[in-house]
C-alpha cells in the first residue's frame, strides 16, 4: 500500500496541468468519488489494525497535499485567463474615434423649419397636403377653370386628365378650407415639393418648393397681411425692409409680390438683387371670393389672405447658392458641413 501511495504520489507529481478544463478533470481523476485517493482511502478496510492509522494518515497527507497544489494551481490557471482577456480585449482610448458620416440637413430643410417656427410662434398650424393631386383642387377651385390662360403659366405633369403633380402648393389652401369649416380662424403653413415641366437650368429645375399659407377669419385686411409678412421676413433676413407690389394672381383679389430690401447691398442695388435695391421673395393677396364661395364660406362673413413663399429661391439667396441643381443633388463635403452643423 505504502507503494502504491508512492506512486499515486509521483504520477500526480509529474503531471503538468495547463488548463482549467484539465485541471477539473484531474481533481476528480484523483479527489471524486472514484478518484484514486478515495480508492485508496476505500481500501484502508483491508489492512491490518497495526498501519491502518500509519497508512491513513498518509493517504490524507497526500489528498492534502493534492487539493492544496490543486487549489494554488487553479488560481493561478484563472489568473492567467484573466490577464490574456484583458490583453486581447484591451482598448487603446487614445486611438482615433471612427467618425461616422451623418450627413446634414438640405439647406431648404433648414428654412423650412426656420419659417416653420416664426409661424408657429404667430398661431399657424403646420399642415401637408398630397404631391399628387387632382385638377380640380390644383386649378379649378383656385379659380383657374379649365381654359383659363394663367394655367399656362405653371406648364404641369398630367398624370390623367383629372390628375397631375401639384405644379403649386396653393391647393392645401382648397383641402383645409373643406375640412375646417366650422372651425375658424384658420391659420395655417404648408411646405412641400411642387413640379413644373421647366427646362432645368441654373434658376429653373422641374421639382421645386413651396411654402403655402392661408388665414380665414372675419374682418381681415392687407394690413393684416403686410404686417405678418414684414415680421416673418425680419425675422428670417435680420433688419431688412418689405414693400408689397401690385400683382395678379387667380386666387386672389387684390394680389401682391412682397419684395424684400436686399440684404446684402442694404438697398443701394448690388449683383444679388440685380441694382434695383429689392428682391421678390412671395406672392400673396387677400382670398377671392370665388375661392371662399366654392369651399363653402358665406363672404358677407367670412374673408382672408394667402401666400406662398418660393423657398428654394429664398434658400438660395441666405445661403448664397447660384445654381438651384444644388439643392437638388448629393454634396459630397457633407463630413466637413455635419462637423459644423451638428
Ligand atoms: N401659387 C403661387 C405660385 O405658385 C404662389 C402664390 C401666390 C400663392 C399668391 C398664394 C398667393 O397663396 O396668395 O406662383
Amino acid at each position: 500500500m505504502k507503494e502504491q501511495l508512492k506512486i499515486v504520489k509521483k504520477e500526480f507529481e509529474a503531471l503538468n496541468i495547463t488548463s482549467l478544463d484539465e485541471l477539473e478533470k484531474v481533481r476528480i481523476s484523483y479527489l471524486g468519488k472514484k478518484g484514486k485517493i478515495t480508492e485508496l482511502l476505500s481500501e484502508l478496510k483491508n489492512v491490518s489494525k497495526d498501519s491502518v492509522k500509519e497508512l491513513g494518515s498518509l493517504i490524507n497527507e497526500l489528498k492534502r497535499e493534492i487539493t492544496e497544489k490543486l487549489d494554488n494551481q487553479k488560481k493561478q490557471l484563472e489568473e492567467e485567463k484573466l490577464n490574456s482577456l484583458l490583453d486581447s480585449e484591451k482598448i487603446d482610448i487614445t486611438l482615433n474615434g471612427t467618425f461616422r458620416k451623418i450627413g446634414s440637413p438640405n439647406p431648404i430643410e433648414k428654412v423650412i423649419l426656420e419659417l416653420e417656427e416664426v409661424f408657429i410662434s404667430l398661431g399657424f398650424t403646420v399642415v401637408e397636403g398630397p404631391e399628387v393631386e387632382c385638377d380640380l383642387y390644383n386649378f379649378e377651385m383656385l379659380n383657374l377653370p379649365i381654359g383659363h390662360p394663367a394655367r399656362d403659366e405653371q406648364d404641369t405633369f398630367y398624370i390623367t386628365d383629372s390628375m397631375l403633380l401639384r405644379s403649386q402648393t396653393s391647393p392645401v389652401q382648397i383641402r383645409t378650407m373643406l375640412a375646417n369649416k366650422d372651425k375658424t380662424p384658420i391659420r395655417v403653413v404648408c411646405p412641400g415639393k411642387t413640379y413644373r415641366r421647366d427646362n432645368d437650368d441654373a434658376s429653373h429645375s422641374h421639382q421645386f418648393t413651396q411654402m403655402e399659407g392661408l388665414l380665414v377669419d372675419e374682418n381681415i385686411s392687407l394690413a393684416h397681411l403686410k404686417g405678418t409678412m414684414d415680421l416673418v421676413v425680419k425675422r428670417l433676413f435680420g433688419n431688412v425692409e418689405s414693400r408689397f407690389r401690385p400683382s395678379f394672381y387667380p386666387f386672389t383679389e387684390p394680389s401682391v409680390e412682397l419684395d424684400i430690401s436686399c440684404f446684402r447691398c442694404g438697398g443701394k442695388g448690388c449683383e444679388l438683387c440685380k441694382n434695383t435695391g429689392w428682391i421678390t421673395v412671395a406672392g400673396a393677396g387677400m382670398v377671392h371670393p370665388n375661392v371662399l364661395t366654392g369651399c363653402g364660406y358665406d363672404t358677407t362673413k367670412y374673408n382672408g389672405f394667402a401666400f406662398g413663399f418660393g423657398l428654394d429661391r429664398l434658400t438660395m439667396l441666405k445661403y448664397g447658392i447660384g445654381d438651384i441643381r444644388v439643392l437638388y443633388t448629393n454634396d459630397l463635403r457633407t463630413d466637413e458641413f455635419s462637423r459644423r452643423d451638428n
